[in-house]
């Protein structure tokens, strides 16, 4: 077997800060200190928080900045096995005993034949563990899928080996660096959250968000960026449908930037509130209680 020498994925906060940064993501202290022990302890890190705040994006700024391919499992309402981990070719089994037939092969052989990896469909979680290359396992938007598929995130997670019944045993070579998002549209259970370590990110301040703001369009002027970063923290203290993300801070600005705006006064916001906020009932609100209008 290839002895795979084992990197550590980082070598201090610090040190995650300032590459991850050097990707595009920038992260505060709390973030940094949690993927470092990730990474650190092999923990799977769940991230939990609302819509737009960085969470699919920490997974793949740790791909970017390590140099490991991120492997991703998006969760949806009726996510099965099948589709997590792994299924049989059925198809392409069913072709090799009709090929079969009429030689001279017994049962037992094609049995043996039609249950190798040559027939086995890999998902995510499988391929991630099976990988010795790094990698970075993504199960996003753990919180959609059912309880069912927790139980089974439970036992991979926990020793990172799957049992394939036909097959054996497969354990990990390398632990992956797991990242599990959630909206916290549903409580995880308590078992699921044992194995993670936890964190909770939330908008950022008005500084970072400039910061990430400025770093994804650096045309944007400094005093329409002060603006928007405040104007934007000011529509999220109100109890809108849909608070604006960091995307939408982002898309803003690119806005702003388009349109040649150098001042974010009311008229301009009135003309390019729709990238922001796109409930019409969230705008009325917003118009209302910022005194946009006159
Ligand atoms: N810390 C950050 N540094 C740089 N860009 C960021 C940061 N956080 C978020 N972004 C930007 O915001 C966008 C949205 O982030 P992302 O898709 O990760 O949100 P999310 O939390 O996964 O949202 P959802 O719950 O809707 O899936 C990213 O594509 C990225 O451009
Ligand atoms: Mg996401």
């Amino acid at each position: 077997m290839r002895e795979t020498v084992e990197v550590p994925w980082f070598s201090s906060p610090d040190d995650v800060a300032a590459r991850l940064s050097a990707t595009g993501y920038l992260t505060d202290p709390a973030t940094a200190t949690t993927a470092y022990l990730a990474g650190a302890l092999e923990k799977p890190l769940l991230v939990e928080g609302p819509a737009g705040v960085g969470k699919t994006e920490l997974a793949k700024a740790v791909a970017r900045a390590t140099g490991a391919d991120l492997v991703r499992l998006q969760c949806y309402e009726g996510l099965d096995e099948a589709r997590a981990l792994y299924e049989w070719n059925y198809k392409k089994q069913l072709l090799r005993i009709q090929a079969s037939q009429g030689h001279d092969t017994s049962w037992a052989e094609t049995h043996d034949d039609i249950f190798t990896d040559e027939f086995l469909l890999t998902r995510p979680l499988l391929t991630a563990i099976r990988r010795d290359e790094p990698t970075v396992l993504l199960i996003d938007e753990v919180d959609k899928t059912d309880v069912e598929v927790e139980g089974l995130l439970l036992e991979v997670l926990s020793d990172f080996q799957v049992t394939i019944p036909e097959l054996g045993t497969v354990t990990a070579v390398r632990r992956p660096f797991v990242v599990l998002t959630s909206n916290a549209s549903r409580e995880l259970s308590e078992a699921l959250k044992r194995r993670c370590l936890y964190l909770h990110l939330d908008y950022p301040d008005a500084e970072r968000e400039r910061e990430i703001v400025l770093s994804q369009v650096p045309e944007l002027e400094a005093l329409v960026a002060e603006q928007l970063v405040a104007t934007v923290g000011r529509l999220r203290d109100l109890e809108l449908k849909k608070a604006p993300s960091i995307a939408e801070s982002v898309d803003w600005a690119r806005t702003l930037v388009a349109l040649e705006i150098r001042e974010l006064d009311d008229k301009a916001v009135d003309d390019t509130l729709g990238v922001v906020l796109k409930h019409a009932s969230d705008q009325e609100r917003a118009v209302r209680e910022l005194r946009l209008r006159k």
